[in-house]
């Protein structure tokens, strides 16, 4: 009888594979991967990125808002493509027509990339993969970072306007406010830091901030917490119950992405309440201002490192909130209606 240590474990070594196995397959059937259409639809990636690369081109604008769109996906019932749903006789209001909505574009441009897919391969990329896909490369497109996106999401059945409200925060939100409802999707506070310097492309509505500038809190006056400066040159812009004008979120190069939203935090310079309040936690206050510490490496480097590296490992973790695989849900055939 061998006296390996190995044998005597309560497990033998064909049961231990064998569990080993079972939960490899499981965790395949059950979760996301990279290269989830590798047999399926090889092309599916290539065909996104060339969309991305045209429609950029002709409308460099609609980075933000397509970024923003897998953000508003994922939070809201999981990435499971429900922002895209149109209302129907019998929905009710869904996501597109819920408050936060405001300003999301781009719609068109998810169809289009829906419609080449179908073109090459009938049926199989789901309409919440799509919106991963699209994400990571309008980032990438913005001289951002480039990260693997997992696949393999299916897409949902329902969309409610209701729901927008109580799963997205508002820009007025404090730090705990923020924290919390992060917390509710399995995020920590890192992942908050590092997913707000999304804010580095894009722009907002005066309306979106113009309680810092007009009535703060309610109390009739500005945000004390603002860049003097900055405040006159925001007034001067957005005039109080302006609901039309556009503000670049990160301005001088709010078609980039880069790590410049932190500094402006730093600058009191940050548009949102919410942004500003990456000050008031220890840990995401260290992490802005690492970020600005680190200027100099940067420039020598050409982008900051530590921030394309977490901004990757956040975007995935956010992919996978709640999301529909195996054979729940359905592959939509259009991205606006249930099949
Ligand atoms: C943590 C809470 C967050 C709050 C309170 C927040 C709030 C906002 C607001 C109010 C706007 C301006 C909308 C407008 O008036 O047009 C905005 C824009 C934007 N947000 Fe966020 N956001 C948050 C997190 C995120 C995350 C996690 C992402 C991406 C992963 C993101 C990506 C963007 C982008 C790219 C824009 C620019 C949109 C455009 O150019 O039209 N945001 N956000
Ligand atoms: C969905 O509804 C929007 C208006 O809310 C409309 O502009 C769009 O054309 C609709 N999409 C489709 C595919 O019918
Ligand atoms: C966004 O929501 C508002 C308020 O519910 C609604 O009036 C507006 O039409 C929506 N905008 C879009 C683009 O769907
Ligand atoms: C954030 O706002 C909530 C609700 O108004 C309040 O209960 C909480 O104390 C605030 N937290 C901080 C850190 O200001
Ligand atoms: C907002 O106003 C409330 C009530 O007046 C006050 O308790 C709170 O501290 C204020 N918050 C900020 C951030 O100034």
């Amino acid at each position: 009888m061998p006296s390996h240590g190995f044998f005597r474990l309560p497990l033998s070594l064909p049961v231990l594979l064998l569990l080993v196995l079972h939960l490899k397959l499981s965790a395949d059937a059950l979760g996301l991967k990279i290269g989830f259409y590798d047999e399926t639809c090889p092309q599916a990636e290539v065909i996104v990125f060339k969309e991305m690369e045209r429609v950029l081109n002709v409308a460099p604008s609609l980075a933000g808002p397509l970024l923003r769109m897998h953000f508003h996906d994922c939070f809201v019932r999981g990435c499971d493509g429900s922002i895209l749903l149109n209302a129907t006789r019998s929905s009710g209001p869904v996501e597109k027509d819920g408050l936060p909505n405001l300003s999301l574009r781009g719609y068109g441009v998810i169809d289009g990339v829906k419609s080449k897919l179908e073109k090459a391969c009938p049926g199989i990329i789901s309409c919440a993969d799509i919106l991963a896909l699209v994400a990571r490369d309008v980032v990438l497109l913005s001289k951002g970072p480039f990260w693997r996106v997992l696949t393999g999401r299916r897409d949902g059945r329902q969309s409610s306007a209701q729901e927008t409200l109580t799963n997205l925060p508002p820009p007025t939100s404090n730090i705990s406010q923020l924290l919390n409802a992060f917390a509710k999707k399995g995020l920590d506070a890192k992942d908050l830091v590092v997913l707000l310097g999304s804010h580095t492309i894009g722009t907002s509505h005066c309306s979106s901030f113009s309680d810092r500038l007009y009535n703060f809190n309610k109390t009739g006056k500005s945000d004390p917490s603002l860049d003097k400066n900055y405040l006159q040159k925001l007034k001067s812009k957005c005039r109080p119950n302006d609901v039309k004008t556009l503000v670049e979120m990160d301005p001088g190069s709010f078609r980039t992405f880069d790590s410049s939203y932190y500094k402006l935090i730093v600058k009191r310079r940050a548009l949102f309440n919410s942004d500003e309040a990456l000050l008031h936690d220890e840990e995401t206050k260290d992490y802005v201002h690492r970020q600005v510490a680190v200027a100099v490496a940067v420039a020598a480097r050409g982008f900051p490192a530590e921030f394309f590296k977490d901004y990757g490992v956040s975007m995935v973790k956010m992919g996978n909130i709640e999301v529909l695989t195996g054979s729940e849900g359905e592959i939509r055939k259009k991205c606006a209606f249930v099949n």
